[in-house]
C-alpha cells in the first residue's frame, strides 16, 4: 500500500490539480458549464479508479456523481459524500496566485476548493485506487459527490429520496472539516445548523435629496442599522424572542472534555490579525463557534457607494443575515422567529420583508459506535495518536438528511485546517495533509471491515 501511494504521489497530485484548475462555482450561473464539466472530471476519474457504474444524475441544479464498487454483500458498505462545487473566488486581486491556477508554495497548494472540498473528497477517490490497487476493499464502497453543497444542497435531499436503494450503507464517511493541527488529530462529532435570510428595508419611494427631507423621514439604512445592533444585548446573547428555547445545554462534564482540546488564544488572535476575541459572555472562544447559536450579518448594503460623495438618502437598505444553530433548533423554526422579530421592531416610516434563503439542520454525532472507533483508530494507525473528538462549527446541511431520509449515521473524517483559508482569498491545503488524508482513509475501511465481523 504505501509503495502504491509512493510510487504514484506525483500524478495524484497533478490529477488534483487538473480538477483545481476547473472553476466549478455553483453559486454563479456564468460558471454552469464549467460546474458540469467537473462533474465528469470526477466521473472519469472515478472510472480510471477502478469504481463500477460511474454515472452523472441530473438534478434540477447541478449534476450529482455516483460510482460504487461492490466487493461482497456480506462485508459493510461504506458512502462517501463529497462536494465538486467551490464558493465564488472574489475579490480576485486579494489573491496571491489566481484562485484557478493552482500554485504550490511552502508545501501547499493553493487555490479555491483546494481544502474545501476537492482537495478533501479526492483523498478518497485515490484511497479506493490504492486499495483496489493493492490489497483489494475491505468494505463495499458507494460514492457520491454533489455539485451544490456551497449553495445549500437545494436538490439533493429529493435525489437522496428517490435513490434510497442505491444509496444503502451502513455508514456514511465525509472528509469536509477540520483537524486542531498536523500535530494534534481530531475528529469531528458534530455540526452546527444553519438559517439564512435576506432583509429588505423600505422607506421613501425614491432616493431623496438628504438636505431638502434629511431629518423628516425614516433613513431605511440608518433603520437598518439600528435594528441590526438590538440583535444582541451587551453580553451578546441573541435578542430574538425564544431563540434559545430549543438550545441543548451541555452539562459541565461535556464542556470539560471539550475544553481539553489544545488552543492558543494567542496564536489565534495573531492569525486573524484581531486585539481581542468577542462573543456570548460565560464562553470559550471554542464554545462559541461550536455549541453556542450565532447570528452575523454577512453583507448590507444601500444607498450610494460609488466614488465621491452623493448627497442622497436612500430608498432601500438590505442585508444579508446567518444564524448558526446548534442542537435542538431547526431552521424553520429559527426562521420564523426572526421574521417576526425582524418585522415587529421596523421603526414608523419604513416596512420590512424577510426572504428565507437556505437552511440546514445541526448534527452530532455519536462517539461510542463502531464507527467512530474505526475512524479513530485509523488516526492512530496513521499519525500514531489518537484524535481529540472535537465540535465543529461550520455546517453540511446534507449531514441531517442523510440520517433523516436513510437512517445512517455520518463520521466526520476531516484533514484540514480552520487556517487554510476556506471560502476566503488564499484557500490552501497542504500537500501533507492531502497524502496523510490519503494514508489513512483505507485504515478506516480495514478496522471497520474487522469491528463489523
Ligand atoms: N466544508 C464546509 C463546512 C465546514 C468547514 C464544516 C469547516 C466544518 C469545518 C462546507 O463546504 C460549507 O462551507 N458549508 C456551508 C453551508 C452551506 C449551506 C453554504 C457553511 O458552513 O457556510
Ligand atoms: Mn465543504
Ligand atoms: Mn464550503
Amino acid at each position: 500500500m504505501t509503495t502504491y501511494l509512493e510510487a504514484n504521489k506525483q500524478r495524484f497530485l497533478d490529477e488534483l490539480l487538473e480538477l483545481l484548475r476547473i472553476p466549478s462555482v455553483s453559486a454563479d450561473s456564468a460558471f454552469s458549464s464549467d460546474v458540469r464539466r467537473a462533474a465528469e472530471y470526477v466521473r472519469d476519474k472515478l472510472i480510471d479508479a477502478g469504481l463500477d457504474n460511474a454515472q452523472l444524475y441530473e438534478t434540477p441544479g447541478h449534476p450529482v456523481v455516483y460510482a460504487e464498487k461492490l466487493v461482497d454483500p456480506a462485508r459493510p458498505t461504506v458512502l462517501v459524500y463529497g462536494h465538486y462545487d467551490v464558493q465564488p473566488a472574489d475579490p480576485y486581486e486579494l489573491w496571491q496566485s489566481p484562485p484557478f491556477e493552482p500554485t504550490i508554495r511552502n508545501e501547499r497548494i493553493y487555490a479555491r476548493g483546494a481544502c474545501d472540498d476537492k482537495g478533501q473528497f479526492y483523498m478518497h477517490v485515490k484511497a479506493i485506487e490504492t486499495m483496489l490497487a493493492t490489497d483489494g476493499l475491505p468494505c463495499n464502497v458507494k460514492v457520491m459527490i454533489e455539485g451544490e453543497e456551497e449553495v445549500g444542497s437545494d436538490h439533493l435531499g429529493t435525489f437522496v429520496a428517490e435513490h434510497r436503494d442505491m444509496l444503502k450503507a451502513d455508514v456514511i464517511l465525509i472528509s469536509d472539516t477540520s483537524i486542531i493541527s498536523n500535530e494534534t488529530p481530531s475528529l469531528e462529532t458534530g455540526l452546527r445548523g444553519l438559517s439564512y435570510v435576506e432583509v429588505e428595508v423600505t422607506g421613501p419611494n425614491r432616493d431623496l435629496h438628504s438636505g431638502v427631507y434629511g431629518g423628516g423621514v425614516q433613513n431605511p439604512i440608518n433603520a437598518l442599522a439600528a435594528m441590526i445592533a438590538s440583535l444582541h444585548d451587551n453580553q451578546g446573547r441573541i435578542t430574538i424572542p425564544g431563540f434559545y428555547d430549543n438550545v441543548v445545554d451541555l452539562n459541565q462534564d461535556e464542556r470539560d472534555e471539550l475544553a481539553k482540546a489544545p488552543f492558543s488564544l494567542d496564536e489565534y488572535k495573531q492569525d486573524l490579525a484581531i486585539n481581542d476575541v468577542a462573543g456570548e459572555t460565560g464562553y470559550s472562544t471554542n464554545e462559541r463557534t461550536s455549541i453556542r447559536p450565532t447570528l452575523d450579518v454577512n453583507g448590507i448594503w444601500g444607498g450610494y457607494t460609488g466614488e465621491g460623495a452623493k448627497t442622497v438618502l436612500p430608498s432601500k437598505a438590505f442585508a444579508k443575515i446567518s444564524m448558526r444553530l446548534v442542537p435542538n433548533q431547526t431552521p424553520d423554526k429559527i426562521t420564523d422567529l426572526f421574521t417576526k422579530h425582524f418585522t415587529a421592531i421596523a421603526p414608523a416610516g419604513v416596512t420590512v420583508q424577510v426572504r428565507p434563503h437556505h437552511g440546514g439542520l445541526p448534527y452530532v454525532t455519536p462517539t461510542d459506535s463502531v464507527e467512530f472507533e474505526a475512524a479513530s483508530k485509523a488516526f492512530e494507525d496513521a499519525w500514531g495518536k489518537k484524535p481529540i473528538p472535537t465540535r465543529g462549527g461550520g455546517s453540511i446541511p446534507i449531514v441531517a438528511l442523510f440520517e433523516q431520509e436513510l437512517g445512517i449515521k455520518s463520521i466526520l473524517m476531516g484533514f484540514g485546517l480552520d487556517s487554510d483559508a476556506l471560502h476566503s482569498p488564499n484557500e490552501s491545503y497542504g500537500l501533507f495533509n492531502f497524502f496523510k488524508g490519503i494514508e489513512t482513509i483505507p485504515y478506516f475501511y480495514k478496522n471497520y471491515a474487522a469491528l463489523k465481523s
